[in-house]
């Protein structure tokens, strides 16, 4: 049923994809100059996050914290905590154990999806090494991803109703969108709209919620955390675009993971969206047995087409969605910070 899936729709508005692609202006981020290195102005927070991290994993079953480790000492970006700390600290949060707790529990909760996402996609590597579930087993590691969450919420449930409603809601949407990712598999029915959702949900929802979180506990204004949010919301979607466009044209040693997987795997990725009216790309994503013949085909027809100049102006355009929510927050390193992050996701290879 079209729309019926839109239960957890945020009072922050998106705007809808396909306008956005038959606008005729050129969208640059105007990112100007004031850049401050998001990652070193909360390099003292993120260092209590990494030992919160690994106090965390500690397990008397030896085997679920080697399984943990294997992902969190495996060099995640921690980006998620990144922007839970500096929405936090630019909006006068103090940095402390709290801030530190909350961004642990949301990176413990991304940790936990991996692990799962893993064994349901399949996947050989992640992160430059064989996922875990292939070098663990899948009994081990999915009880490995369970463990994880739990220890999330044992950080994460200390806080107010608020927060550990919105920790909750967040999860709820991941598990949503992997349910729709799922209903759209190999299904060339999917629109952009349902693309935008599944995003929305399976990665955006943790990125809107640290930094939502981190403007709440920060003591902002209702108005300012909403921004906040819209921030969150509109990076983790860019965030996933690039993923997306990466997959196709991007390099499999920086990444870490084989490039053209979204299409072997039949995910409703943007660049194959955008590319549908090809017949090779059509036929290569509904084919679940198409050879790599096929696959490399499908990929070079994607690479010729507008599918990615499209999908890089789809994720410019969200790109300067957030920066538009951030210009309502106060001048501060960290809001330069944040500014950067931006440019840095749009512009990453890995
Ligand atoms: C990665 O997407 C997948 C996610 C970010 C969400 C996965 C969600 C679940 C497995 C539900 C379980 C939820 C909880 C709360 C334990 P991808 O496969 O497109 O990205 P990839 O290329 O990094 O694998
Ligand atoms: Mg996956």
């Amino acid at each position: 049923v079209p729309g019926a899936y839109l239960i957890h729709e945020t009072k922050i508005k998106t705007a809808r994809a396909e306008p956005i692609l038959a606008s005729k202006t050129r969208r640059r981020i105007p990112l100007g100059t004031n850049r401050c290195d998001p990652f070193q102005s909360v390099a003292r927070e993120l260092e209590l996050v990494e030992r919160t991290l690994s106090r965390a994993i500690g397990s008397r079953e030896q085997s679920l914290t080697d399984i943990a480790a294997h992902l969190i000492d495996g060099g995640g970006k921690r980006v998620r905590p990144a922007v839970t700390l500096l929405a936090h600290l630019g909006l006068g949060g103090k940095g402390s154990q709290d801030i530190v707790d909350i961004a642990t529990a949301i990176e413990l909760i991304h940790t936990a999806t991996l692990l799962h996402d893993d064994i349901l996609d399949d996947a050989e590597t992640r992160r430059g090494k064989v996922s875990a579930y292939r070098k663990f087993g899948l009994k081990p590691t999915l009880v490995a991803g369970d463990f994880l969450f739990i220890k999330a919420f044992e950080f994460a449930g200390k806080f107010d109703e608020t927060v550990v409603q919105w920790t909750a809601d967040a999860c709820t949407l991941l598990t949503e969108g992997e349910i729709l990712q799922g209903i759209f598999n190999r299904n060339r029915a999917v629109t952009l709209d349902d693309y935008v959702e599944i995003v929305k949900r399976k990665t955006a929802s943790l990125f809107q919620t640290g930094c939502k979180v981190g403007a709440y506990l920060a003591g902002a204004k209702p108005a300012i955390v909403d921004e906040a949010d819209s921030y969150g919301l509109n990076l983790g979607i860019a965030f996933q675009i690039v993923d997306d466009i990466l997959d196709v044209v991007g390099h499999a040693t920086l990444l870490g993971k084989p490039t053209g997987m979204d299409l072997r795997d039949g995910n409703p990725a943007l660049p194959i969206i955008l590319a549908l009216e090809d017949s090779v790309v059509r036929e290569a994503f509904e084919q679940s047995k198409s050879g790599e013949g096929r696959i490399g085909e499908a990929l070079e027809a994607i690479k010729r087409g507008p599918a990615i100049r499209k999908a890089k102006e789809l994720s410019r355009h969200y790109a300067e969605e957030a920066l538009a929510s951030l210009k309502k927050l106060p001048a501060s390193p960290y809001r330069n910070g944040l500014k950067t992050l931006v440019q840095l996701i749009i512009d990453r290879r890995f």
